[in-house]
């Protein structure tokens, strides 16, 4: 895993943004992973930047994001259809039609879930997946204990996620208790993946996934066994890595051309 650790939140979201570029650079029809969470969201406007700038194209990319709440239509404000709408598709001036989201209100879960694999598959696999990182180690909302095979299927949130997630519920609303979410299986064929992570509240989580013993209890942590993931995070979300040193190091010593501040 390559593991940096940033001064900054704008340093995360850019060197994120970088890497992201890199892994579509000449792609015709790239494949995006997206994520949902505050976290990516500086990832996104540092993609739009560069879009408004025209140093990128991204209205022939399709995009597949990772999970979505069960029972929420597509037009509910907190579902996670709106969201990637509101944060990715728009902003990116992104083709509607080729950015797809589970959909946790068909009446077929078992055959959706299956179809969304399939599209993905279609599509030519994921070239850059996007991730954020739960308090308890879950990508996309992989739980403890879900296994390191899994495809896109439903899934009962953990309390803890519930009780994150209320924050985006502001109308009264209970946070739904079954998603959609794409598996670890699912998440680990993307090609390059970027997970992001910010603020103490996360220092575990990513202290488990980069250094723990690889663990169904800690899901993030199978990207260890992942060949092209990046771990980009700042001091607070490193707080507990005990090789911060050596990852500051290996940063600090990178021939410049491979850093993506140049
Ligand atoms: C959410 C999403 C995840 C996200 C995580 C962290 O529930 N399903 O994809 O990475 O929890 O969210 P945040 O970045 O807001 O802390």
């Amino acid at each position: 895993m390559e593991v940096i650790i940033c001064s900054s939140g704008e340093d995360v979201a850019r060197i994120a943004a970088e890497r992201i570029v890199d892994a579509i650079a000449g792609r015709d029809e790239p494949v995006l992973g997206v994520a949902t969470g505050s976290s990516p969201l500086t990832i996104y406007a540092d993609l739009a930047r560069r879009i408004d700038a025209g140093e990128l194209d991204l209205s022939r990319a399709h995009a597949f994001a990772l999970d979505e709440y069960v029972g929420l239509p597509a037009d509910h404000p907190q579902s996670y259809a709106a969201t990637i709408k509101a944060t990715v598709t728009e902003p990116l001036r992104m083709d509607p039609s080729r950015v797809h989201v589970p959909d946790g209100m068909a009446d077929d879960l078992i055959a959706a879930c299956e179809d969304y694999e399939q599209a993905i598959v279609a599509a030519g696999g994921i070239d850059a997946q996007i991730l954020g990182i739960g308090a308890n180690g879950h990508i996309g909302f992989n739980e403890p204990t879900s296994s390191f095979t899994s495809r896109t299927r439903m899934k009962t949130l953990a309390e803890t996620t519930r009780v994150a997630n209320q924050r985006f519920f502001t109308n009264g609303v209970p946070v739904p208790v079954h998603c959609v979410t794409q598996g670890l299986g699912t998440i680990m064929e993307a090609r390059t993946i970027v997970l992001v992570a910010m603020g103490e509240g996360k220092a575990e989580a990513v202290a488990q996934a980069v250094e723990g013993p690889v663990s169904a209890m800690w899901p993030a942590s199978v990207l260890q066994f992942h060949r092209r993931a990046s771990v980009i995070v700042d001091e607070a979300a490193a707080g507990r890595l005990a090789l911060a040193d050596y990852y500051r190091d290996t940063w600090d010593r990178l021939p410049a051309h491979h850093r993506a501040d140049g």
